[in-house]
């Protein structure tokens, strides 16, 4: 492996200082383009087939072409982990809309940007898995499309800042009454014996540990509900949860400063988060 990250920029490996893109690209001047974010476990892209069909939802969703074919993606990611030396990753990828003159209409026959890096990824620190992590609520302050995974992040940057400087990791977010999502997660309540999470809509992101975290529960008998949550349940709620590909299943113990449950993970919680660990030892084994 060499010391420097290799990144993958319209057809080429380079080391990642090597990598350059042109101040005029749509991406820099107006944030237009999507990305994903995949995890790698054992060298194996996880959910890949699924991951790739949300990115040509994004692309859809933006009316950008698809620049690559899903057996081009597979390699080139595949590449990717490789000469970032294998283990388990996170890949990043971006497509944005090209490099030309400054004009809000698409530009004609301009070929996408396509950019992919790949980061070590480090399991979640054990010590916050056994106390929980702090989290707050904020009016959900985002457009309208937030199924679409834009590369325009300004108000969950903002969000995630407030929560930051509030000591919380995560701002859960309301949108009439009702909870969306997290600023880059998605949001778990256990009611009553019942987990629940916000069904898909225009207003979240349809993560794909959100997906695998209901299809598991589902597989193995414990209760799941998708269904609306009013803000008002949070407080009453037993165990709250956030999820997403770089956290996994992450417990949130305080919210708002209030204890959350019992105010310690839940065995809900314990009984998915070991659910799904299995089911990536099971990846790492066999892909
Ligand atoms: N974000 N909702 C939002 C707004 C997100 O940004 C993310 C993930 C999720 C969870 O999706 P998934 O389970 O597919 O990772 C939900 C990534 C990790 C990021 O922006 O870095």
């Amino acid at each position: 492996m060499s010391a420097e990250p290799i990144v993958y920029l319209n057809g080429e490996f380079l080391p990642q200082s090597q990598a350059k893109v042109s101040v005029l690209d749509r991406g820099f001047v107006f944030a237009d383009g999507i990305y994903e974010v995949i995890p790698a476990y054992g060298g194996r892209l996880f959910r890949l087939g699924e991951h790739l069909q949300r990115l040509q939802n994004s692309l859809d969703g933006v009316r950008l072409a698809n620049p690559l074919d899903d057996i081009e993606w597979d390699r080139i990611l595949g590449e990717l982990i490789k000469r970032n030396g294998g283990g388990d990753q996170s890949l990043y990828l971006q497509i944005t809309r090209g490099v030309a003159k400054r004009d809000h209409g698409f530009p004609p026959d301009t070929p996408a940007t396509v950019f992919a890096m790949s980061n070590p990824l480090k399991p979640v620190d054990a010590a916050l898995l056994k106390s929980g992590v702090k989290a707050i609520t904020l009016e959900d302050i985002r457009w309208r499309f937030c199924n679409i995974k834009s590369i325009a992040l300004l108000p969950n940057v903002l969000l995630r800042q407030q929560a930051l400087e509030q000591g919380a990791a995560e701002a859960i977010l309301i949108r009439n009454g009702l909870v969306t999502e997290g600023s880059a997660s998605n949001v778990f309540i256990v009611r009553k014996g019942v987990i629940m999470t916000p069904p898909k809509s225009e207003f979240l992101l349809p993560g794909i540990t959100r997906d695998l975290i209901v299809e598991l529960s589902q597989r193995h008998g414990v209760p799941c509900e998708e269904r609306d949550i009013p803000e008002a349940w949070l407080e009453e709620a037993d165990e709250m949860w956030l999820s997403s590909s770089l956290k996994e299943l992450l417990p949130i113990t305080t919210l708002n400063d209030k204890s959350v449950g019992s105010g310690s993970p839940g065995p809900v919680w314990a009984k998915m988060f070991d659910i799904f660990q299995s089911f990536k030892d099971d990846i790492r084994k066999t892909g």
